[in-house]
């Protein structure tokens, strides 16, 4: 079992509170965003250059989020050998709302069942894409709190984001992060050192109950994501230099500070201008700034700007870019693959970008760093926060069983199947219609799933939804894009099967049945 828990959580504050594994789910098709380009009849390179995406995982009417997160909660689970009952919390982030009463929690409570615990605290959270940082929170303040009985909690933050046809459709996304919180964490939470700021606007929203689309002002939702960050990272510099005053270290905070710096990635252009916009504020606050050489050299120009009135500024963004190059590349760049390769997931985007760093990086480059993270949703509600690395860096250590857990992601993401624009739009039709539907069956394909993918199977005449996972063993070939194939479906009622080989992995230990599917 990774990490430890004490026998009792009353024994002793529990030390060192924070992320001890992840692990991450994404759909195991996509569409590449310069075939989009064309067939959307924008110019070459709008999304590829201007947004900076590669490709765009989407779902067919096949995955919900309830799917989404039965899958990677049990692959959390399964890989680590976890058992059902050392979890004393659940919580779900999620903006992928199917139901105004049930929660996602209690559909992955069937995961429980065989093992009788029933024990475990926590529900959904949402607002847009900070929903999974809320449950992250919630999760690590349970365990530091009074309540905590000794055992772990699991975070789990999904989402299929689709927009409409139309300038944001490249943005779109779908997946799922699930991580578990304990004591003793290779990723550890630092105390005191959260920058919050939270604001009313209507930047991206989802008022209509019938559609999976959000109605959005994207100019908007770019400056409160920048404001927001402006903000946060301000608080969170105040708080940081108090700790260090009462500590008696005397020193300036800066982005050096962050051995990596992770975003909420809508898109990867967003994220490299807002390191940019970092840089900017380290400006700005210093009270004298080298302006002849080093970091800031050149820049005295932009000393006297006013950072609410710069959102759109192109000097000071192309100024500042610039000057932030090496620090985007040290810091940043690595933490884009997943967003890069397969867009924006909403709430799992920047634990994506968390998972991106640790799988690129070793244990020796990362033992002892301290991460910036910075969590936005719209509406809007953001965070910026910082997690410290745990020095021992040594095989079997705790850091080295997290990186080793995700050192296949680039060949995950690489073994999925590329899908025409074309049937990119035939599927998001397809969900449009069918989404909400009542004595549904679904048509998208199941053997085109990752191998133990769970999938809904059928939503009844009382849209009961059910859900069954895909056969493990059943490595069918592949074929790119069906919406109408017959499926190939593993029923789940014995816990006797082989748990699914997702590429570049060695499999683990059984699967669990959950519901009865109709095939
Ligand atoms: N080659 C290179 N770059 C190009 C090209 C080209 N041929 N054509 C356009 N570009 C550039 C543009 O100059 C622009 O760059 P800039 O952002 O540096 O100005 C970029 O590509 C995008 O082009 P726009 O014309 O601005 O695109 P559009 O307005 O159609 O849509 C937007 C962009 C607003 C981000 C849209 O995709 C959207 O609304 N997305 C959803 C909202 C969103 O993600 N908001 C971010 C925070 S909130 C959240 O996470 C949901």
């Amino acid at each position: 079992m990774p990490g430890s828990v004490p026998a009792s959580g009353e024994a002793t504050w529990p030390k060192d509170v924070g992320i001890i594994a992840m692990e991450i789910y994404f759909p195991s098709q996509y569409v590449d965003q310069a075939e989009l380009e064309q067939f959307d009849g924008v110019s070459a390179g709008k999304y590829t250059v201007g947004l900076g995406q590669a490709r765009m995982g989407f779902c067919s009417d096949r995955e919900d989020i309830n799917s989404l997160c039965l899958t990677v909660v049990q692959r959390l689970m399964e890989r680590n050998c976890l058992s059902y009952d050392s979890v004393g919390r659940l919580e779900v982030g999620t903006e992928t709302i199917i139901d105004k009463s049930k929660s996602v929690k209690t559909v992955i409570m069937q995961l429980f069942e065989e093992s009788g615990n029933t024990d475990v605290e926590g529900i959904d959270t949402t607002n847009a894409c900070y929903g999974g940082t809320a449950a992250l929170f919630n999760a690590v303040n349970w365990v530091e709190s009074s309540s905590w009985d000794g055992r772990y909690a699991v975070v789990v933050a999904g989402d299929i984001a689709v927009y409409a046809t139309g300038g944001a459709r490249p943005t779109g996304g779908a997946g799922a992060v699930a991580m578990l919180v304990g004591p003793n964490a290779p990723l550890v939470f630092d105390r005191g050192l959260r920058g919050t700021h939270m604001q009313h606007a209507y930047d991206f929203y989802k008022p209509d109950m019938v559609s999976e689309y959000p109605v959005v002002d994207g100019k908007l939702s770019i400056e409160c994501y920048l404001s927001a960050l402006d903000r946060c990272y301000s608080v969170y510099r105040n708080k940081i230099h108090a700790q260090w005053q009462r500590e008696g270290v005397e020193k300036r905070f800066s982005l050096e500070d962050f051995g990596y710096m992770v975003f909420h990635s809508p898109y990867c252009k967003l994220v490299q201008k807002s390191l940019a916009r970092l840089m900017l504020n380290d400006f700005l606050s210093h009270p004298n700034p080298n302006t002849e050489t080093g970091l800031f050299s050149g820049l005295e120009a932009f000393r006297q700007i006013k950072p609410e009135e710069t959102y759109f500024d192109r000097d000071v963004e192309k100024a500042f870019m610039k000057a932030s190059t090496q620090l985007f590349e040290d810091k940043t760049k690595a933490s884009l693959l997943v967003s890069n390769q397969n867009g924006n997931m909403y709430t799992p985007s920047v634990y994506g970008c968390l998972a991106s760093v640790l799988a690129q990086y070793t244990s020796e480059q990362l033992a002892g760093q301290r991460i910036g993270l910075f969590s936005y949703g719209s509406g809007f509600a953001a965070t910026l926060y910082s997690l410290r690395v745990s020095q021992d860096s040594t095989p079997g250590s705790v850091l080295d069983k997290l990186l080793s857990s995700l050192c296949d992601l680039k060949a995950r993401l690489d073994s999925r199947r590329k899908v025409s624009p074309a049937v990119f739009a035939e599927n998001m039709k397809l969900r449009e219609e069918t989404h909400h539907l009542a004595n549904y069956i679904p048509q998208g394909s199941v053997d085109e799933l990752f191998p133990g993918t769970w999938y809904l199977s059928r939503v009844d005449e009382k849209h009961r939804r059910e859900y069954a996972k895909r056969s493990l063993n059943d490595d069918l070939p592949l074929e790119a894009g069906r919406v109408n194939s017959t499926t190939t479906t593993e029923h789940i009622p014995s816990p006797a099967k082989k748990m699914p080989r997702f590429p570049g992995t060695t499999g683990g230990p059984e699967a669990v049945a959950i519901s009865n599917g109709d095939h």
